[in-house]
């Protein structure tokens, strides 16, 4: 059943030169217009399914929060139309929603009422609220006194508390402590399998994937994409990689990916060449370096494709560079079969760095690793190649699930994987 529609959804804010510009149009009563409409959200239109999970992604300023407010019913559309059906509960920007001169406890009332609780209703969830929240004695006293830290924890406890249909978070859970992150984390997973409507903005990539069935991804305003978390994810990266390197370019226009040349590379004094990529999911970047090959081995350096768990494997890389690079960093990342990120490193994390290379030259990296104890399952490699530091580089060329191995086990394992852990009993 759909529980959101979204049909040419747009919104629309006023922006003035100055802000005698709105005096002025008041003044002349509207005769003399002063601003211009700018569209935080434009033509925006998408169904969500009830019990649907949808992540709502796109770089700062894209419309996530406009979009949130529009479908929790605190902002009119300009144009369009958004129509959900059943209790709405949302946690957007900072303590929204709170009056800052009652207590906590009075705010608790305040919002439950809002979202039509009775006062019995309020009155039973009132300690599972206080319990979540745990700011201790702050609960009794003005909200106007809160640390942001304490905002977020009283408007989580009442968001998830009272029994929404539809829930909304904008961010939120970036701010708080690791454990409060967890707490939060675990009441959304069970609202989600309580059929619960969630929708969701997060900059957490990792979250995106592990929770949203769903991802709209927004660039100004505009619906770019949606489809599922891995390939909207993937697309919103290659736009934030597309617009580090057309910064670091300095506006200059960009040099897409092209295939690959097969020829007149191959070099016999390059013993350790790996040419070949067994699968290509997907693949993005300049094109200044590509990835020539990508191979799985065990330990005595035969090819493999299936390992024990906590098994040493070596995972090799080849690369040629079309262009000299000063600082390029080759790398990979290790998924399990839902996609999620379980490690990743690269030359410069293990203080192997290749140094300068020139154009056209090739590069072989071999990581090797024990595999922890993991599950049962697939995992695929993605390996890269980049040019600049870990933390600030331009992607010269990326492949997706390039390479996938199996970990084979008998034992029943809980979770990603076990670890050693020593237990004594007292
Ligand atoms: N009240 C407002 N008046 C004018 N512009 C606004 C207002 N609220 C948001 N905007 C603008 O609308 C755009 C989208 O904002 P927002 O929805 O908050 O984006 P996001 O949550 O993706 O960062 C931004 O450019 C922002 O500056
Ligand atoms: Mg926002």
């Amino acid at each position: 059943m759909i529980c959101v529609r979204a049909e040419h959804l747009a919104k629309s804010y006023r922006i003035y030169p100055k802000p005698s510009a709105r005096l002025q149009e008041l003044l002349t009563f509207n005769r003399i217009s002063r601003h211009h409409d700018f569209w935080a959200l434009d033509d925006v239109s998408f169904e969500a399914e009830e019990g649907q999970t949808v992540g709502i992604i796109g770089v700062n300023g894209s419309g996530k929060s406009t979009l949130l407010q529009l479908i929790a019913g605190i902002l009119q559309p300009s144009r369009g139309s958004v129509t959900a059906r059943g209790r709405i509960s949302a946690l957007l920007e900072l303590g929204s929603g709170f009056n800052l001169e009652f207590t906590g406890r009075e705010n608790v009332f305040i919002n439950g009422a809002l979202l039509g609780l009775r006062p019995g209703e309020i009155e039973a969830r009132m300690s599972a609220i206080e319990q979540f929240a745990e700011i201790g004695e702050f609960f009794d006293q003005a909200v106007k006194t809160y640390s942001s830290g304490m905002f977020v924890r009283l408007a989580f406890a009442v968001a998830i508390n009272v029994d929404p249909d539809i829930l909304i978070v904008d961010e939120a859970l970036a701010v708080g402590d690791a454990i409060f992150q967890h707490r939060c984390m675990r009441k959304i997973l069970e609202l989600r399998k309580n059929g619960k409507t969630i929708f969701l903005v997060s900059h957490d990539n990792s979250a995106v994937k592990k929770l949203c069935d769903e991802v709209l991804l927004l660039d100004a305003g505009k619906l770019l994409g949606k489809g599922n978390a891995d390939s909207m994810v993937q697309k919103y990266l290659e736009l934030t990689y597309a617009r580090e390197k057309r910064y670091s370019n300095g506006g200059s226009s960009e040099t897409a990916a092209s295939g690959p040349e097969r020829r007149n590379f191959f070099d016999s004094s390059q013993e350790h060449l790996i040419m070949g990529i067994p699968n290509v999911d997907h693949r993005f970047g300049d094109g200044r370096a590509e990835v020539l090959g990508i191979e799985v081995f065990g330990e005595e350096g035969i090819p493999k494709r299936s390992f024990a768990p906590q098994e040493r494997i070596r995972v090799k890389i080849s690369t040629r560079f079309r262009e000299s690079l000063v600082q390029p960093i080759v790398g990979f990342i290790l998924r399990d079969r839902l996609g999620i990120d379980l490690m990743a490193t690269n030359t410069e994390y293990e203080e192997a760095p290749l140094g300068s290379v020139e154009t056209g030259e090739i590069r072989t990296v071999e990581f090797s690793l024990q595999l922890p104890f993991l599950r049962q399952g697939n995992y695929s490699l993605c390996p890269a190649v980049a040019d600049g530091t870990a933390s600030h580089h331009v992607m010269c060329d990326w492949i997706d699930n390039a390479v996938v191995f199996s970990v084979e086990s008998g034992e029943l394992i809980h979770g990603l994987m076990r670890l050693k852990i020593e237990t004594r009993v007292f």
